[in-house]
């Protein structure tokens, strides 16, 4: 699709009224509990485990990892090796690049027929908004790397940025590599696939909302990844999958991440482990900050069902498509539930 226009900055809404083209009547409540039944909560996974070789028990925690990626698709991963010192500061330097003056952020826009960049990409005239900003850009392979975008950044968020996204690539690859054992798939066919892959990178910011239940911060949608890797920099909830059918809020845990299974693991894993729906609600009190890395093939590789995983009675459920189409075809796109994934299913008779 050709791009209209980009919505650019939402420090200039005016936060007394709600804009016709943010306001969705379509969104769907969160799950209501009868009081004193808690709401069921993603699973934490303590990762020392795998990364301490005396362990005993790696069978069963491979298998509750396996059974956390088939059942629910998100959990959170503590211990996972990301200091906290680096989580602070790069709370501190995400803040700062949000209060930039508008000008500064402008330097970053959208480009016309690009996706990567500061703001929205607006596709059709009634397009609903998110209430948020984001930054969206590719970082690996470095080739493909937009000179004005992360080069440009302020030195100081762009030096901690550079520590952060080694340190998630690295357990990014740990948990590539962990999702594989644990279907049993050789981390050989992960390598091929992951080593040098695509990674990406969005921050957003979302601020208060005077009618948080009138606007989504986030479109209901499932990722076009591997895995995705989210920090939820200022503390703030907002994150909410769809668990069989109904909305629950994921919660906030000091120095955890949220991991997540995308549809390209979906494929891969030929519809085992799951990539699940969720959005972001915003807040009417307190701004929301999160980061998301976004961890995939690299663009030469073909997807499809594991090799290894197809035999007669287990045939493949989706198609075979080079990593690059498979981009085009999600960029060319608006976000929209899973419709993404369906378009790559195999259609039986
Ligand atoms: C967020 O929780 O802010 C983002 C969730 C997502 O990346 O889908
Ligand atoms: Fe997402």
């Amino acid at each position: 699709g050709s791009v209209l226009g980009v919505m650019d900055d939402m420090a200039k809404i005016p936060l007394t009224t709600i804009p016709q083209n943010y306001v969705r009547p379509e969104r769907e409540p969160l799950f209501q509990t009868h009081h004193s039944t808690p709401l069921p909560t993603i699973p934490v996974l303590d990762l020392k485990c795998f990364f301490d070789s005396a362990n005993v028990d790696r069978e069963y925690q491979l298998h509750n990892l396996f059974s956390t990626c088939k059942d629910w698709g998100f959990f959170q991963v503590v211990n996972h090796g990301v200091s906290s010192g680096l989580l602070g500061q790069l709370k501190i330097e995400i803040e700062k690049f949000f209060q930039l003056p508008s000008e500064e952020k402008k330097k970053y826009q959208i480009r016309s027929g690009d996706v990567q960049g500061y703001g929205t990409v607006i596709r059709c005239k009634d397009q609903k908004l998110d209430w948020g900003d984001r930054f969206y850009a590719v970082i690996n392979p470095l080739h493909r790397r937009k000179p004005y975008l992360v080069p440009q950044l302020p030195p100081s968020l762009r030096d901690t940025l550079e520590i952060y996204f080694r340190e998630v690539r690295k357990l990014a690859m740990e948990l590539l590599g962990l999702l594989a054992e644990a279907i049993k798939i050789e981390m050989k066919e992960v390598e091929e696939l992951f080593d040098d892959g695509m990674q990406s990178v969005r921050m957003t910011y979302y601020p208060p909302c005077p009618e948080p239940e009138l606007v989504v911060g986030l479109t209901p949608h499932s990722d076009a990844t591997g895995i995705t890797i989210l920090h939820q920099v200022n503390g703030v909830e907002g994150l909410e999958i769809k668990k069989d059918g109904v909305w629950i809020p994921v919660s906030f845990l000091p120095d955890a991440f949220v991991v997540n299974v995308g549809d390209i693991m979906e494929i891969l894993s030929n519809g085992v482990y799951s990539s699940i729906e969720h959005r972001a609600a915003v807040n009417k009190e307190k701004e929301r900050i999160s980061i998301a890395m976004f961890f995939n093939p690299k663009f030469e590789a073909e997807i499809g069902p594991f090799k290894s995983l197809i035999t007669p009675h287990n045939p493949p459920l989706f198609k075979r498509i080079l990593m690059e189409d498979y981009f085009k075809d999600f960029f060319s796109h608006n976000l929209n539930g899973k419709s993404h994934l369906e378009r790559m299913k195999i259609k039986s008779e």
